[in-house]
């Protein structure tokens, strides 16, 4: 991406004020936002701006547009340098946006751009009538009708050379000009025509409940023959029990809740626990041991001294070789990792003192 500075002093405009229907429409954005937050419209103000100096940011606009939102000028120019969409050097009467991501690469953009080079010269730069200037940006999101370009607010897609030129010739001479697929292509339809969705039914409503209707009917058929009767009588009969470990609740208490005597009547808090609980001198008291008092806490005879692991054990002890020579084949090594014999009568190692 090209360096975004404010274009030179020498084409800087000395002045920019809003007109009177663009002041409207920034008092209308201002009023959106609760008092001391209207900086929140600098983007819809800075487009504005753009729109009427005629396709770029002057700096005289972009120091309008933090007048009337009460802002830093460096705060605004900090976000009409930062976003692509704004333009911050004059572009021609009609801006081209040409798209040179992959998809559209794939497609034949390549071969567009060598169009626009031809015709329009480098990116940045406005012809000498002022009708074009371009400039290639990311994905515009119209692949699926790759090659394609923006012009102004506009997509033109399946581009090809040939209407490509066709389409800068008609806008140049001021005819009109056909938006969109220049194939005339419907959308983003295939290429050789619609293949799915082509029931005319789908678009005329009558597939509404189409599916619905087919369950009532089925329904009904079967509660005609009995079988919807007969099901309903089997399951109230053979309810089937939940589960616990199904994660369904189950409905039988088996506790001595408050809950449960309170709902067979009884009193949810028996009297006597009641008033033993509310006795301070019982409550959560831990009486004092006295068979050792005065004497010291008892000391633990065990060693914190990390104990030696023992081969025989199946630990591996430090001086144990634990690794063949270097080109030994496992089957012909002196000792396994656990320091045991790899093989019958084989010299037993020292450190294995079970052998
Ligand atoms: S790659 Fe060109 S529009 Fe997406």
């Amino acid at each position: 991406m090209a360096v975004r500075k404010l274009a030179p002093e020498e084409i800087q405009p000395k002045s920019f004020t809003f007109s009177p229907e663009n002041v409207a429409f920034a008092e209308q954005q201002i009023a959106k936002y609760p008092p001391g937050r209207q900086a929140s419209a600098v983007i819809p103000l800075l487009w504005r701006a753009q729109e009427q100096a005629g396709g770029w940011l002057p700096r005289k606009a972009i120091e309008k547009v933090a007048e009337l939102l009460d802002m830093p000028p460096i705060r605004v120019m900090e976000v009409a340098t930062f976003y692509t969409m704004f333009n911050l050097d004059p572009v021609g009467k009609y801006f081209i946006q040409f798209c040179g991501t992959t998809p559209c690469v794939l497609r034949g953009a390549g071969d567009i751009r060598q169009v626009l080079e031809r015709r329009v010269g480098d990116q940045n730069h406005v012809t000498a009538d002022g009708n074009f200037s371009w400039l290639e940006v990311e994905c515009l999101g119209a692949c699926c009708n790759a090659p394609m370009v923006q012009i102004n607010d506009d997509y033109y897609e399946d581009l090809t050379t040939e209407n490509f030129e066709k389409l800068l010739d008609d806008l140049a001479a001021g005819r009109p000009v056909k938006k969109g697929s220049q194939i005339g292509r419907r959308s983003s339809e295939p290429l050789d025509g619609v293949k799915t969705l082509t029931d005319p039914h789908l678009y005329d409503g009558s597939m509404i409940g189409a599916w619905r209707k087919r369950f009532e009917e089925e329904a009904v058929s079967a509660a005609a023959t009995g079988e919807a009767a007969a099901a309903t009588a089997t399951a109230a009969s053979s309810p089937k029990p939940a589960k616990p470990e199904s994660g369904r609740a189950i409905e039988t208490e088996k506790v001595d809740t408050p809950a449960k005597r309170a709902k067979e009547g009884e009193a949810p808090v028996n009297p006597a626990e009641r008033k033993e609980a509310s006795d301070g001198s019982k409550a959560t008291a831990v009486e004092q041991r006295t068979e050792n008092a005065g004497k010291p806490a008892p000391q633990s005879d065990k060693s914190y001294v990390a104990t030696p692991s023992k081969p025989e054990t199946g630990r591996v002890t430090a001086d144990a070789p634990t690794t063949p020579v270097a080109g030994t084949p496992p089957s012909d090594a002196e000792t396994r990792r656990d320091g045991s014999e790899s093989k019958p009568g084989k010299t037993p190692d020292k450190n294995n003192k079970s052998s």
